[in-house]
């Protein structure tokens, strides 16, 4: 049995009722050597030295006790078993210990790699939301010199309108006049020559029917004004901290569209195919910045004039809106790195490449996904595919941050 002990190659130390060292083995011997080496063949029942009080209590009631130490050098850990007999056994207690300082020194450097990439982790996250949020930025720089172009136009005929009708208001005004003191005149039959030539003058006729045609159109160009104000605030409200919200899809598409429409009306017709669209849970403004994108990229597809067939529907419990366009189409090979950060094909200054890729987190944030169908010549269509509800877990605030 003793001989057993020292083939064993961890260190073992049988142990007296009274504490003392009965017998010792050869590792244990060696195991002393090592963590005294000043001392010319080291007693082995300095190493029980080691063992806490704890451990021998603990050993006393459940029989064993397990763990690691540290020498009080701190140069070496040890794993130290203290097996022990318990109450009403006959009495038999000895400890196994090894030099385990190799692997905490591996199980350490590992934890601090894991560390630094959890640090780095969440410094990308960060990185990545600080990209969404420039590139969200940036479009909406870009979209401004469109967006002010687009209001500028109604409010430059509503105001050339308000010019005419102020002239209009001035000849009523001298006309209502005129029949004032026509009919204050002793004779007013006597003055209807000279009204009929006045009427004529100021052409009467013309000013009634072209007024209410004024008055309609500066409505309209106003109400142009507040709607792509409307959409442009919907479109960069910024709701990160909110969860996220049964939503309107639709409403969501048509305001993007309303806003990019500068950039597409003289070149693309847009069709609508409009199916049923549940409530969509989603961060819009999000999801808007996916529409827009893809939108922004239909229209530079193609080259001279084209369609864009925006369509909608649902599956099952998913919801879908699709982006379809007539444009140059995308090569096969082509097709897996289009959302990729920074693949782009445009020239610099037209494109950074980030449309896509941005596009790709949000709708996977939201645990959906963009499938893709394009040929060549013939033109892209880009699906977005949305679960109607997020997954329960995944629709508080705190995973609202990309
Ligand atoms: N509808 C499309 N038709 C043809 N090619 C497309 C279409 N959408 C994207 N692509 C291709 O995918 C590439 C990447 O698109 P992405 O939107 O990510 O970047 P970009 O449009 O080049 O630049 P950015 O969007 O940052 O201005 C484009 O350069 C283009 O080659
Ligand atoms: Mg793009």
């Amino acid at each position: 049995m003793l001989w057993a002990l020292d083939v064993a190659d961890t260190a073992v130390l049988l142990v007296s009722p009274d504490g003392g060292l009965t017998h010792s083995n050869q590792r244990a011997r060696a195991l002393a050597a090592l963590l005294h080496p000043d001392t010319p063949d080291p007693d082995p029942a300095r190493l029980l030295a080691c063992v806490p009080d704890a451990a021998w209590e603990v050993a006393g009631h459940e029989g064993r006790w397990i763990g690691e130490i540290e020498t009080r050098d701190a140069s070496r850990v040890l794993e130290v078993k203290v097996f022990s007999s318990v109450a009403g056994q006959p009495w038999r207690r000895y400890v196994v210990m090894s030099d385990v300082t190799a692997r905490a020194a591996r199980e350490s450097e590992l934890q601090r790699r894991h560390d630094e990439l959890q640090r780095t982790y969440s410094r990308l996250a960060g990185a990545q939301e600080q990209l969404l949020q420039s590139e969200k930025m940036a479009s909406i720089g870009q979209l401004a010199a469109g967006v002010a172009h687009e209001i500028n136009n109604p409010i430059g005929y509503v105001h050339s309108n308000l010019g005419t009708l102020q002239e209009y208001i001035g000849s009523l005004f001298a006309l209502v006049e005129a029949y004032q003191g026509a009919l204050d005149s002793p004779d007013p039959v006597a003055s209807r020559a000279s009204m009929q030539a006045m009427r004529e003058r100021l052409d009467l006729d013309f000013i009634t029917g072209d007024l209410p045609q004024l008055l309609e159109e500066s409505r309209e160009g106003i109400e142009r004004v507040t709607k792509i104000v409307q959409d442009l605030k919907e479109f960069s409200h910024v709701g990160r901290n909110e969860s996220m919200r049964p939503s309107d899809l639709l409403k969501g598409l048509e305001s993007t569209l309303n806003i990019v429409w500068n950039d597409l009306k003289y070149k693309v017709r847009v069709e609508k195919h409009y199916g049923e669209l549940p409530p969509v849970e989603c961060h819009l403004s999000e999801i808007n910045q996916v529409f827009m994108n893809l939108l922004i990229n239909a229209g530079q597809a193609i080259e001279d004039r084209g369609t864009i067939l925006l369509a909608t529907g649902v599956d099952g419990d998913e919801a879908w809106v699709s982006v379809a366009d007539s444009g140059c189409g995308i090569p096969e090979d082509v097709q897996a790195r289009i959302f990729d950060p920074f693949y782009t094909t445009k020239p610099i200054g037209r494109g950074t490449g980030l449309g896509l890729a941005i596009a790709y987190r949000i709708v996977a944030k939201h645990h959906g996904r963009i499938e893709l169908n394009s040929r060549p010549g013939a033109g892209s269509t880009f699906r977005v595919v949305l679960p109607v509800r997020q997954p329960a877990a995944d629709a508080s605030p705190a995973s609202a941050a990309l």
